[in-house]
């Protein structure tokens, strides 16, 4: 079965005036559908790195990346943010709503991103709400939910539009443990119940543990499983 994410080789440099960073230094990696991926690895090692080039977001120095068969690493940007738009959704540390919008409206926002004007699917925003468990705050706007809850409206921003892949990007690192459980408990919703792939970075064991397969890195390789 073809990967729905594959990457050969993918180095990634850093260039800062003269100076050089390598990131990544040679990462290969394959991930099927419906695979839940944690990455785990020391501050500093590549990992957001390696994220943003699977999304998208970041061209890579060398080497392939293929979602779904489709090489991304030597396409334009402009067919890359197409690709992007059609396939991936983000959730990052800092839960990024617009904090003028309610729940449903940051939903809304996310539709019309990913299909232009028009009114998008309230009842597919409602459906996702009501699996995130935030039927009731719909219309409430971000400074009015909890941090989880803000987390979750997030997750339902990222999965709204559909995309073959979540990149999560240390998604309970601004959350209390209670709120991380509740949210790490929906990714594993999404997984389980509709086969949603997604690669979640963590530095948490126990956010790991809800992953069926844990990828180790250490300054700029995958070293394994274990460490
Ligand atoms: N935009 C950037 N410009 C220059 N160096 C960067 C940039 N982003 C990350 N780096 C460097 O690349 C390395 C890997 O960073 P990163 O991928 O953010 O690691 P991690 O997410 O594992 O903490 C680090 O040495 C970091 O300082
Ligand atoms: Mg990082």
């Amino acid at each position: 079965m073809t990967p729905i994410l594959e990457t050969k080789n993918l180095v990634k440099v850093y260039k800062v005036g003269k100076v050089e960073t390598p990131a990544l230094r040679g990462v290969s990696l394959s991930v099927q559908k419906g695979d839940f991926v944690a990455i785990m690895g020391q501050s500093g090692c590549g990992k957001s790195t390696l994220l943003h080039l699977l999304g998208g977001l970041l061209s890579p120095t060398s080497g392939e990346i293929l979602i779904d068969g489709e090489d991304i690493s030597n396409i334009s940007d402009a067919k890359r943010t197409d690709i992007r738009r059609r396939k991936i959704g983000f959730v990052f540390q800092r839960f990024n709503l617009f904090p003028t919008l309610t729940a449903d409206g940051n939903l809304r926002l996310a539709e019309r991103i990913h299909i232009g004007n028009g009114k998008g699917n309230p009842e597919k925003r409602r459906e996702i709400l009501r699996v995130l468990k935030l039927e009731n705050k719909m219309n409430s706007k971000p400074l009015e939910l909890s941090g989880g809850e803000q987390q979750r409206v997030a997750l339902a921003r990222a999965v709204i539009n559909s995309p073959a892949i979540i990149l999560a990007d240390e998604p309970t690192g601004n959350l209390d443990t209670q709120n991380s459980e509740i949210v790490l408990d929906m990714f594993a919703e999404l997984n389980q119940r509709f086969g949603q792939t997604i690669i979640m970075i963590t530095h948490n064991p126990e956010a790991a543990r809800h992953c069926g397969r844990i990828i180790q890195m250490r300054d700029g390789h995958i070293v394994g499983p274990e460490d």
